[in-house]
């Protein structure tokens, strides 16, 4: 047997990509040949110069520039994660090869492994708003002897290389909001991979340009640094106790008062009753919720020492559903396991607990009763009239309106 300490890059490599292989299966999604191929030749560790080995083929982001405060402003992002959107990419388009390609947010290894995909006959642009990424990413592109990326500094909230078309633009950096620059960009059927916060809650939407509108081919679950420039957003956390916290977006507002003890309060609990077998998948529950849930929706995220100490227990600890409301707070708590089965509940804290936990757990059944239906999400113009939007949950943000649809799996009513 070979220990860790005794791989060589293509060793520690070749483990990485098992792990990823693996990881997709467990999450029943399939590694495409041709980006594990890709992530097979690409050598990650001439983009993490100064880390050891070991830690270039960990399966974590690297972060390589933060704000005085400690926030992550740039990464070279997860494998895993990287995995997943180029699957994303290459799934929507039917293969890469041969595509023009542009990635916003660079670092230089995904757009190696762009380069790679996309063969003699593709291109690759990169873009960053940060002169010192830019800098920084051209020296690891050249030292892996990719000299055929073109690297450029701009905001990529607006039209990167002007008159271009690309068949893909894969953004790597957290957005609030699709800008008309990127629809515009893309050619007819070209496709948009774009960390999108919606609802408070994050995932990479694949998106086929159709006319001016984009509709989603499929989304993952994920996290990103959150994007500068003219398409920054506001995201505050408010402390509700020790290690716990509501995120909230854009143009929301909670008086601190309001939820100050909030959790000292006694806990109420429902439960949908229901006996679900290990590994469904509930990935899709949580933007449901969000969406059934719209009045007083906020969204729970409690630390870990937090979390063991029993202060909260969430489904999710980076982001659960919750609801403010009437003084009280409810939130999707974690599952409850019964031999090999489990059941999903809320808890809830405030005079109206019973009816608030009550209440979040209505829309778990209705869920489920609708066959876990996932969203199929819509970008269309900010001035999209009303008739031309599909059936769905409507969000309006600044320079689009974006429509959530959850079309029903066996029975039930789920527009
Ligand atoms: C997670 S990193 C990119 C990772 C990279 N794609 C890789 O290969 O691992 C996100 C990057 O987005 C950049 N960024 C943030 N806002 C931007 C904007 N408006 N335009 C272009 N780049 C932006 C940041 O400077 C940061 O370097």
């Amino acid at each position: 047997m070979v220990s860790i300490g005794t791989l060589s890059g293509e060793g520690l490599r070749d483990a990485m990509v098992d792990r990823l292989a693996a990881d997709h299966q467990a999450k029943g999604l399939v590694l495409r040949p041709e980006v594990e191929t890709a992530m097979r030749t690409v050598p990650r560790e001439l983009f993490t110069p100064g880390l050891p080995l070991e830690e270039a083929y960990e399966n974590t982001a690297v972060v390589t520039k933060r704000l005085p405060s400690g926030e992550s402003l740039s990464s070279v992002s997860a494998p895993f994660l990287i995995a997943e959107m180029l699957g994303q990419a290459a799934d929507a388009l039917g293969g890469l090869t041969g595509r023009s390609v542009l990635e916003i947010g660079s670092g230089g290894y995904n757009a190696s492994l762009l380069r790679e995909l996309v063969g003699a006959a593709g291109s690759v642009t990169t873009v960053d708003i940060d002169p010192d990424v830019i800098d920084r990413a051209s020296k690891c592109l050249a030292a892996a002897g990719y000299d055929d990326v073109t690297v450029l500094r701009a905001d990529a909230e607006h039209p990167v290389e002007p008159g271009r078309r690309y068949d893909l633009i894969i953004v790597t950096v957290g957005a609030w909001d699709v800008p008309p620059a990127w629809r515009d960009q893309l050619t007819e059927g070209g496709v948009l991979v774009v960390p999108l916060r919606t609802f408070g809650m994050t995932r990479s939407w694949a998106l086929r340009r159709e006319g001016d509108r984009l509709v989603s081919q499929s989304h993952r679950l994920c996290g990103f640094v959150s994007m500068q420039g003219d398409g920054a957003s506001e995201i505050r956390h408010l402390d509700i106790a020790d290690g716990v916290h509501l995120r909230l977006d854009e143009g929301q507002h909670i008086d601190p008062a309001a939820i100050e003890g909030l959790l000292d309060l006694p806990r109420a609990e429902a439960w949908a009753g229901v006996a679900l077998p290990p590994r469904t998948n509930l990935s899709d529950l949580n933007l449901w919720l969000a969406t059934r849930l719209r009045e007083g929706l906020v969204v729970l995220t409690a630390q870990s020492e937090a979390i063991e100490a029993g202060t909260v227990a969430p489904s999710w600890q980076y982001g659960t559903p919750a609801t403010l409301q009437d003084g009280t707070l409810a939130y999707r708590s974690k599952l409850s396991w019964t031999d090999r089965v489990f059941d999903l509940g809320s808890y809830a804290h405030g005079p109206q607990a019973e009816v608030a936990a009550g209440r979040m757990v209505e829309h778990m059944r209705a869920w489920l009763d609708a066959g876990n239906p996932a969203p199929v999400l819509t970008v269309l113009p900010a001035h999209a009239p009303d008739g031309d939007l599909p059936n769905g949950m409507v969000l309006d943000k600044r320079h689009s309106r974006l429509v959530l649809t959850f079309t029903p799996n066996k029975k039930g009513n789920a527009a």
